[in-house]
């Protein structure tokens, strides 16, 4: 009642510490305590700036366990080298490239990258077509510029500038979309490492320890294609589709126990089978032929990654929770699949049909499933 009688008031009220806990806390946040274990283990040489050696980075990201006994979980399951070129981009004079189908980790990689190395993921830039140059370069702020004419004071820096000042890893997310003029400021950034400021008549040099990650997606390729003298700049790093069924398994089993906790679900989750089926039929669909490889199935038009298997498994975990017996089952995942298969009402729903029919309905085994799925497919 109390709670109620203050917000018709107009009072916000903070309820508890609990209450307060962020959606989705940054990954330097989320996996602190892993990241202080690496600092205080690790002993090889550090880069400038860096808060942990690249090998320490790279054990972050890939996981291990350390001499004292600290488990540390892995962020990304995929080839161990792809992690090490990474890394050791990082720490030389070229920016870094993560490149991609939509769903292989690319901003997760990137938020994980620049925890571990600068203490800190939130330099961030989202790329769109709408992007300015002010949020790469600087911006002002007009009642001070208006006040008492251009100064430091009414400067409004970028998260590349201030990572620049600072030594720190800065992000671009998909740097492909923003407009090639505005791509085009990072140029000088990169190579010659130095902001000038025109209006001030000064520059803001980068210090040692300064990078950026930007992140790409394949598809878009071609809309806003990076200028080869951009693209001279970054080393690039393709992140691929897991290499087997197994390994997709294993890394949404892992996402789907982490988010699960985070959103409260009741733990342990006996629906590896479920998880199995999700992921097989995405992969199926996705290379357009069963993994048996004896049928060829028509490919639907949205992008089935491991990412949507997880938000698909995610969801039905939480039917289960909320409105079934706790337990996976086939009808808390056949909605989900469908949503994600059948984007384009017309075409796309053939194609699922189809595959239901020659596929799903003769396989042994998923009659359930099969069921489930011609419920929410009528
Ligand atoms: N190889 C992988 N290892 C770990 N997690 C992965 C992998 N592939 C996908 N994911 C998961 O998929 C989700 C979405 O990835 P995201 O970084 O948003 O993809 P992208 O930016 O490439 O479109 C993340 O939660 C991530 O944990
Ligand atoms: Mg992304």
């Amino acid at each position: 009642m109390n709670g109620s009688q203050s917000e018709a008031a107009g009072e916000p009220t903070v309820r508890s510490a609990e209450s307060a806990v962020a959606l989705r806390p940054h990954a330097e946040d989320a996996f602190a305590a892993e990241l202080e274990a690496l600092v205080a283990t690790d002993d090889r040489p550090r880069p400038a700036r860096w808060r942990l050696s690249p090998w320490a980075v790279a054990t972050y990201l890939l996981g291990g366990t350390l001499p004292d006994g600290t488990v540390i979980t892995p962020k990304y399951v995929g080839p161990r080298r792809l992690v090490e070129v990474a890394v050791t981009t990082l720490a030389t004079d070229r920016a870094l490239l993560l490149l991609g189908v939509p769903g292989t980790a690319k901003t997760w990689v990137s938020e994980h990258l620049a925890a571990a190395v600068s203490g800190d993921s939130t330099l961030l830039v989202q790329g769109t077509a709408g992007t300015p140059e002010e949020a790469i370069r600087y911006g002002w702020n007009y009642a001070q510029l208006l006040a008492h004419g251009p100064s430091r004071d009414a400067l409004v820096p970028s998260p590349v500038m201030r990572a620049m000042a600072d030594g720190m890893t800065a992000r671009v997310e998909e740097l492909t979309r923003i407009p090639a003029d505005v791509q085009d400021s990072l140029i000088t950034i990169l190579s010659e490492k130095t902001l000038p400021i025109p209006e001030l008549g000064e520059e803001v040099q980068a210090v040692r320890g300064f990078n950026v990650i930007a992140t790409a997606n394949d598809r878009d390729r071609g809309v806003n294609d990076l200028s080869s003298a951009l693209r001279r700049r970054f080393n690039t790093v393709v992140l691929p589709l897991p290499e087997s069924v197994e390994v997709e398994v294993d890394i949404v089993s892992r996402r789907v126990d982490q988010l699960g906790r985070s959103l409260d679900l009741p733990a342990g989750p006996d629906g590896i089978d479920e998880i199995r089926r999700v992921v097989t039929v995405f992969r199926e669909l996705r290379d357009g032929v069963t993994a048996d490889g004896r049928t060829k199935v028509k490919s639907p038009s949205g992008t089935l990654s491991t990412a949507e298997a997880i938000s698909v498994v995610t969801n039905g975990l939480a039917l289960s929770a909320h409105f079934g017996d706790g337990v996976l089952r086939p009808a808390d995942v056949a909605a989900g699949i469908l949503g994600a298969v059948v984007r384009d009402p017309a075409a796309d729903r053939v194609v699922w049909q189809e595959y239901l029919e020659a596929v799903v309905r003769e396989r042994e085994g998923w009659q359930d499933f099969y069921r489930a799925c011609r419920e929410v497919s009528a």
